[in-house]
């Protein structure tokens, strides 16, 4: 009975989720200040989704980029009050942080300059690069974020970028730098080298964190499918992943 119902949902193994990752340490919740929630109902939705799929704990980053967000540690630290402030109307409990995705431009470099960078755990910093061109400047900026700085930077979706080969994300966490995989490229959400090219990072062991990068529902569904890959057991399970260092 109900059968061709059935056939509509997707081949989900109920038993697997996020507990074992623990931080969600990358993702667009906050309302209003980027391209993710655009109200605090949205971002409540979001936030049940990932709690719904075993994170205890969400490190919200929102995008510092001087072209499109120009956001700073005060209007991200405004938003994380509105959105604390819901959840705590609503009795909803779940611990919820908030750092940035530095976007790797020009400001980013004062930023470094200054040692204004904002951080999640123990001084870690994710950033992300272009998606059309890689940074001419990358490896004399990173060490300028590590021995000036003292910071632990993590690359944001290195399998996203096409000019990135497998053999640069070494050299770059031969750098210091660690790499984090969005979950739902494993399930072809951004296409099939991209997918590709997470399952690649998963088998060299180039992955450091895993995370959401949650801007909508539509992430929402794809980080659940990411449930449903053959690839995720890899990284739940006996893998050195670092978010529980963020915990
Ligand atoms: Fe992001």
């Amino acid at each position: 009975m109900f059968s061709w119902f059935k056939k509509k949902e997707p081949e989900l193994d109920r038993t697997l989720n996020y507990k074992s990752v623990m931080v969600d340490m990358h993702s667009h919740v906050l309302p209003g200040i980027d391209d993710g929630a655009q109200n605090v109902q949205q971002s409540v939705t979001l936030v049940k989704a990932m709690m719904g799929l075993g994170i205890k704990k969400i490190i919200a980053t929102p995008h510092i980029m001087a072209d499109f967000y120009k956001n700073t540690p005060e209007t991200i630290n405004r938003a994380l009050d509105i959105l604390k402030a819901e959840l705590k109307r609503l009795e909803i409990d779940i611990v919820v942080e908030a750092a940035a995705e530095h976007y790797f431009d020009e400001t980013f470099q004062e930023l470094v300059d200054k040692r204004g960078l904002m951080t999640m755990g123990d001084n870690y910093v994710l950033f992300e690069y272009s998606f059309i061109d890689p940074p001419p400047n990358a490896y004399t900026v990173i060490q300028k974020m590590i021995e000036w700085g003292d910071y632990k930077p993590i690359l944001a979706h290195p399998e996203r970028y096409s000019y990135m080969s497998l053999d640069a994300i070494a050299d770059l966490r031969s750098w210091g730098c660690d790499a984090q995989l969005n979950t739902m490229s494993l399930t072809g959400y951004y296409g099939k080298d991209v997918k590709k090219k997470a399952e690649n990072m998963i088998d060299m062991q180039l992955v450091d964190f895993i995370s959401s990068d949650m801007h909508n529902p539509r992430h929402a569904a794809a980080f659940r499918d990411a449930l449903s890959t053959p690839y995720i057991k890899k990284v739940l399970f006996d893998y050195p992943l670092k978010n529980i260092l963020l915990k």
